[in-house]
């Protein structure tokens, strides 16, 4: 599937706040010294890639990555503006932390952080799991051909298979 947007004026996400509230999670802003921390943690759980789009996302003022910690545990995070102004993500939760409304949360108040900043819309580039984002936030496809911004997008050589 292409590129999505998601209306950040839709009422849809609101709704997603009212489903997402929770007293044992903390979603806030990476704060530039934990930038090594958050980094580290996105490379181990998800990949380079991310992290490297992490790391432009919490060197941002203010910063673009938020996380979710549980019991003061780091277990998801949240970009924008990382490969391109107006695009959210990358966003993951750790594997044990998934289905407990995290993502979820982590999507709310990241695009609130993003209308907070002036945008009316958001796009979510090359996703991945387009059944969440249609169905938390009433994302559409945006109907255009090609790989978009990644096009072209230089990539760790895998190692040699030696036969
Ligand atoms: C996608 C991801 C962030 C979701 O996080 P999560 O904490 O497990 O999601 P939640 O528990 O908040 O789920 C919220 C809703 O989305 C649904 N959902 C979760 N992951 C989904 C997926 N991969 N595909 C479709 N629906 C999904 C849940 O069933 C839930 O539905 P419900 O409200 O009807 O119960 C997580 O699975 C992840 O880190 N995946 C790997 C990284 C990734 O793909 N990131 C997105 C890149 S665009």
């Amino acid at each position: 599937m292409g590129d999505l947007l998601v209306s950040l004026y839709d009422p849809g996400l609101e709704r997603l706040g009212q489903r997402t509230e929770r007293t044992d999670l903390t979603i806030r802003p990476v704060l530039a010294p934990e930038r090594h921390i958050v980094v580290a943690w996105i490379q181990r759980h998800f990949s380079e890639n991310w992290a490297s789009e992490a790391a432009i996302a919490i060197g941002r003022q203010p910063s673009s990555c938020l996380i979710a910690l549980s019991n003061g545990q780091l277990v998801g995070f949240a970009c924008y503006d990382a490969i391109a102004r107006g695009f959210f993500g990358p966003t993951g939760v750790a594997e044990a932390s998934r289905g407990q409304g995290i993502g979820a949360a982590l999507l709310h108040r990241t695009l609130l952080a993003m209308k907070a900043m002036g945008y009316a819309y958001a796009v979510i580039g090359d996703p991945g799991p387009a059944r969440f984002y249609i169905d938390a936030v009433g994302a559409i496809e945006i109907p255009v051909s090609g790989k978009g911004i990644y096009a072209d997008m230089l990539r760790t050589p895998r190692p040699a298979v030696v036969t």
